[in-house]
């Protein structure tokens, strides 16, 4: 864990959506049902959760994005956020984009850019990889290679997760004011919550404020434990072991892209949104299978001056329990050998729980183990 700097974050301008009535369609419409990636990104434009972006980036933001991590007007940004239609699908003289979902008319684009994306460049930069079998550049290639941008109107403010911890970045910033927290410590996951994470949040509580339980709620991988049962499982080990009163949980809509060092730091700028003053990338943040280095998504960040990032990132090592310590321990608090240590990580404990195996107290509170076992037996 790094040293903890003071607060730079939590002030910086929002761009949210109004909502307006929709007009009525006629032939200069095409109407496109949007795919859960495309409610996502939606929905963390709207609520400013992606400021300083207010639409889908057209082809120099696209381009500047991909070959250096900057947005045309200079601020930092990894990740293209594109709006892609199958190439060949928008018919010529279409100037305005319905998106519906569900029945729903969610928004429209006045489409003022149309431009083919070189997918495999955007993957390479993005995903380091061309490969379709990594799920975040599959879902790049299944998006197809036309792009739209313009400004968007939107009819209603699109929301994937209905349940109650929800706060857009305006309603955390005025929780946060409210509860007196100068510090806030945001932490992203997409994993059942095991006891590494609950470590770095206890770590982290010892020296900031508050922490915000920020799980991403998303699109994710189909193997990914879905979002409800995350979510029960926050629940109970919240009421079970957490000083709630430091604790806000709400969730965060974005997809998951699997992008690793570059999804490590859209998910950063997206907390400072949020109004969080420091965010926490322990090992493999935001990876899946072998593709980035152990602490890549760590590294990334030093590449940027820290105002730039406008976050301050708390970095952890590789955490796991140690036997002969009795708790989880990281190779910089624990003397013993690795034959003490027993591994945690997201991934073990789906492959325990598929195969029916009972979870150990090492791995998760037995409160969690119950919500787990559970959901994967229904
Ligand atoms: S992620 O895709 O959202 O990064 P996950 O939910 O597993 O996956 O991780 C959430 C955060 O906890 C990330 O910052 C990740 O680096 C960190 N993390 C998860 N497990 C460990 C661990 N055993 N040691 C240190 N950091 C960890």
């Amino acid at each position: 864990m790094t040293p903890i700097e003071p607060s730079i974050a939590g002030n910086n301008k929002l761009t949210t959506a109004t909502v307006q009535f929709p007009e009525k369609i006629d032939d200069s419409f095409a109407v496109w049902e949007c795919t859960p990636r495309q409610m996502a990104d939606l929905e963390m434009i709207a609520i400013g959760g992606y400021s300083p972006l207010e639409t889908f980036m057209g082809y120099d933001n696209w381009l500047s994005c991909v070959d250096s991590m900057h947005l045309i007007t200079g601020e930092l940004w990894p990740i293209p956020i594109t709006f892609q239609l199958p190439n060949g699908w928008l018919q010529k003289g279409k100037t305005k984009l319905r998106l519906v979902h569900l029945d729903r008319a969610i928004a429209t684009i006045d489409i003022v850019e149309r431009f083919e994306i070189d997918l495999e460049v955007e993957a390479q930069s993005v995903y380091q990889t061309t490969s379709e079998e990594h799920p975040g550049v599959k879902a790049l290639y299944q998006g197809g290679s036309t792009a739209l941008s313009g400004p968007i109107t939107f009819h209603e403010i699109p929301r994937q997760y209905t349940d109650h911890e929800y706060l857009t970045p305006l309603e955390a910033r005025r929780e946060f004011e409210l509860r007196g927290w100068k510090t806030v410590i945001a932490f992203q996951t997409r994993n059942p919550i095991h006891r590494a994470h609950e470590y770095l949040h206890k770590v982290a509580l010892e020296l900031i404020d508050g922490l915000f339980l920020n799980p991403l709620v998303g699109h994710t991988k189909g193997d990914d434990v879905s979002s409800a049962t995350r979510m029960k499982a926050y629940r109970v080990l919240l009421e079970n072991y957490y000083p709630t009163d430091r604790v806000v949980l709400g969730v965060y809509p974005a997809a998951m892209r699997y992008a690793g060092p570059k999804e490590a730091v859209l998910h950063a700028i997206s907390r400072k949104n949020y109004g969080c003053t420091h965010f926490i990338v322990g090992r493999d943040h935001a990876g899946v299978g072998d593709y980035y280095g152990t602490y890549a998504a760590q590294e990334i960040f030093d590449q940027f001056p820290q105002e730039e990032v406008g976050i301050s990132i708390v970095r952890f090592e590789h955490s796991f329990f140690c036997k002969r310590c009795e708790q989880v321990v990281s190779k910089r608090t624990c003397p013993h050998d690795s034959n003490q240590h027993l591994v945690l990580s997201g991934t073990k404990v789906r492959e325990m729980l598929s195969s029916g195996q009972e979870l150990p107290s090492q791995f998760s509170r037995p409160e969690v183990a119950k919500v787990l076992i559970e959901a994967y037996k229904s």
